[in-house]
């Protein structure tokens, strides 16, 4: 099929590309000239891996261009996706404005040479598939020369779940395809659009395997509009709060001795429960949590309904993110003066986004209280320059560099390759070797023979450090 993908951001481009892996020839469409003229380089303005080799080979298979001409590529789609984003505004409500504009620039640009469907793919609140539809149908009256009734088109919602970091393997071997639609008709065109990958129907990119054991077929969820968007919110508010609720059981297992990692494990392999999402740390963050749990929390209060999980949920998270300041004062007292090291800016490992990253508040906060701060991210420096110069840090080439005459290093992003980190060489660089894995990344009693005064999420191995209580019981090997 023929598809324009509205949007070169996280989502618009995975989609994109991945679509055009699958056979269909896609038209990604951006109104920022600067992002398209990379893309027509193959210099792809964001870090996601495996994806510079799959447009490489999707541009072979159904064929992929990047334009800011939004009217010549809808002119010529069957399917036309709106990827833009929805930041939050002040209220917490979502931003509609580019989403708004994208659909009326969609009906302006529609003729009647054939029937179109436009997907909503961005986060919107619930009733925005009916707002598309009439801005679509705006934008065709807005001085088009065919008459309403002649275009005929079907809106759609199918929200996207896919992670930055492991976007490409989410995107071809997902959970389930969720789509929402009013018509048939348009239902059944998406259902043609993904066959191949519902029926996974291709030859997996050599760096993005098919999983052992992944099902012959991906569920498709075929739904109303109003149900698909609210599966997207539902979706990333039980997730948020899953972590929220691994990070509140921390911070009780660090009052009473025991330990979060084991006692995640512990509830984690309970079917009925899961083990994902369990760990303990200093917060989430991205794009998406905080902004679709807020404006989740904004459609209940229009219903006039007080969304109270959702609202412990953000607060268990602020909370979280102060931990860091907390601990480093446990550890030194002043922060004034103190050097401290940070390991890990983007908001999770294998991607270079920062939106929301809590390493941007840890760093707020110690240069606030007058403490230097230095700091290596092995993908998110430049990013992090760019767009939040005002932020005096000294970045370092290498994790080794960051904890260099630091009074303590902080691991705010679990990269793998912190990971292999030699912790001995590391304590000696620094002043005072104090270490706060606000990821529970290191094993502490491996940390504490490096020499580190160690200081996890809700570890007894805090306790144990600090000779305040006996070792806590632990588990046979899980
Ligand atoms: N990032 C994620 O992991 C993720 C996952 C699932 C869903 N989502 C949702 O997907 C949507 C997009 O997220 P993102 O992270 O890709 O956003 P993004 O900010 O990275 O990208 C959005 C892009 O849309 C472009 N744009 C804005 N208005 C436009 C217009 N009228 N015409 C053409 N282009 C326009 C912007 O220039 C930008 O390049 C959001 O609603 C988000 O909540 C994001």
């Amino acid at each position: 099929m023929r598809v324009t993908v509205i949007g070169t951001g996280y989502v618009g481009t995975v989609t994109g590309v991945c679509l055009a892996y699958l056979g269909h020839q896609v038209t990604c469409v951006d109104t920022d000239d600067k992002k398209i003229a990379r893309l027509q380089q193959h210099d792809i303005p964001i870090y996601e891996p495996g994806l510079t080799e799959l447009l490489a080979l999707a541009e072979k298979s159904g064929g992929i261009d990047f334009r800011t001409d939004l009217a010549a590529a809808v002119a010529e789609s069957d399917v036309i996706f709106i990827a833009v984003g929805t930041p939050p505004l002040p209220t917490g409500e979502a931003n509609l404005s580019y989403l708004e504009s994208a659909a009326r620039s969609t009906g302006a640009a529609m003729d009647a040479s054939r029937y179109r469907v436009v997907v909503n793919k961005s986060t919107v609140p619930v009733g925005c598939g009916n707002l598309v539809e009439t801005l679509i149908r705006e934008g065709i009256r807005d001085g088009n020369p065919w008459k309403e009734r002649e275009i005929g088109f079907g809106v759609a919602s199918n929200p996207e779940f896919l992670r930055e970091g492991s976007a490409i393997g989410d995107s071809l071997y997902p959970d389930r395809i969720v789509v929402g639609a009013q018509e048939e008709r348009t239902i059944k065109v998406l259902k043609d659009l993904y066959q191949p990958l519902v029926k996974q129907q291709f030859d997996p990119p050599s760096f993005c395997p098919r999983p052992a054991g992944f099902p012959k077929a991906v569920p498709v969820v075929t739904t109303t509009l109003t149900s698909a968007e609210m599966i997207k919110y539902a979706a990333n508010a039980f997730l948020a709060m899953k972590i929220g609720f691994a990070n509140e059981m921390a911070n009780i297992c660090e009052k009473v001795g025991a330990d979060a990692p084991e006692v995640m494990t512990g509830i984690g392999l309970d079917s009925r429960i899961g083990i994902s999402f369990l760990n303990a740390g200093i917060g989430w963050g991205g794009s998406c949590f905080g902004k679709d749990v807020q404006s989740l929390m904004h459609i209940a209060g229009d219903y006039g309904y007080q969304a109270r999980l959702l609202e412990a949920s953000l607060a268990v998270n602020r909370l979280q993110r102060q931990l860091v300041i907390q601990k480093l004062q446990e550890k030194l007292y002043i922060l004034k003066g103190r050097t401290i090291g940070l390991l890990g800016l983007a908001f999770k490992p294998n991607t270079d986004d920062l939106r929301d990253a809590p390493s941007l508040q840890i760093i707020e906060r110690l240069l606030q209280m007058g403490a230097r701060v230095r700091a290596f991210d092995p993908i998110a420096m430049d990013a992090c320059r760019e767009q939040y110069g005002h932020l005096k840090i000294t970045y370092c080439d290498s994790a080794m560099s960051a904890a260099e005459d630091a009074d303590a290093i902080v691991l705010v992003t679990e990269w793998p390759e912190f990971r292999d980190l030699d912790l001995g060489l590391v304590s000696k660089q620094m002043a005072q070797s104090i270490l706060v894995d606000g990821r529970n990344l290191f094993d502490p009693a491996a940390a504490r023979i490096a020499g580190f005064d160690y200081c996890g999420i809700g570890r007894s191995e805090n306790l144990r450090g600090n000779g305040k209580r006996g070792a806590a019981p632990r588990v046979a090997s899980v």
